[in-house]
């Protein structure tokens, strides 16, 4: 087998604070692994504090944390591993960066009406930013555009976790046949 042939997926999941990412890729991954897959997730919270950690929050700043994280991926890719990508990447220009570097990736829109997602607030972030502690908080002080092309919605505000994650496999599996790297995109 060729080292193209044993190319891992990649699957970025974008959307706004609290709609499921961090949730949905590591529920992802644990079924993954017990398919006896390599996985590497790529969470943004966690990069942020380590390889991103010089960033901040503008748009400029914003598209280096999904450049940075986009080559990680793509080396990680190179190695087997499914890699499973969480960051809110707010903008279309940040997605297309993201899609330039990784043309094959399955991107998955976490979604979710804001009110809700302020509703959940799983790390009190939303809180904080109305406070006024985080002034270029997404939805709040600083803009979320939808993706113009997901590949796939996982709408977490109808569909519970179980729904979301079957959802992705789905398309994994049914991906396994296009060529990863120069491969079309199979899934739009
Ligand atoms: N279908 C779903 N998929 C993912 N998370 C969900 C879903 N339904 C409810 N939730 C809840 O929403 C919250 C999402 O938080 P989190 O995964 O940290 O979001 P993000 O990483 O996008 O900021 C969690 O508390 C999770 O339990
Ligand atoms: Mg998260």
């Amino acid at each position: 087998m060729g080292a193209k042939d044993m190319r891992g997926r990649t699957v970025w999941l974008v959307g706004l604070s609290g709609s499921g990412k961090t949730t949905i890729s590591s529920a992802l991954g644990e079924i993954l692994e017990k398919r006896n897959q390599r996985v590497s997730i790529l969470d943004g919270d966690v990069l942020r504090k380590g390889l991103c950690s010089n960033l901040g929050f503008s748009e400029a700043e914003r598209a280096e944390n999904i450049r940075r994280i986009a080559h990680v991926a793509d080396l990680l890719a190179d190695t087997g591993a499914t890699v499973l990508i969480a960051t809110i990447s707010p903008l279309q220009v940040h997605r297309d960066i993201a899609r330039a570097i990784l043309p094959d990736q399955l991107q998955v829109f976490v979604k979710a009406p804001l009110s809700l997602c302020e509703a959940r607030d799983p790390k009190g972030l939303y809180r904080k930013a109305r406070a006024g502690d985080l002034p270029e908080f997404t939805g709040i002080g600083a803009p979320f555009e939808e993706p113009i092309d997901p590949d796939l919605i996982c709408n977490t505000d109808t569909e519970n976790l179980q729904s979301c994650v079957q959802k992705i496999l789905l398309c994994l599996e049914e991906d396994m046949g296009s060529s990863p790297k120069n491969g079309s995109r199979s899934l739009r």
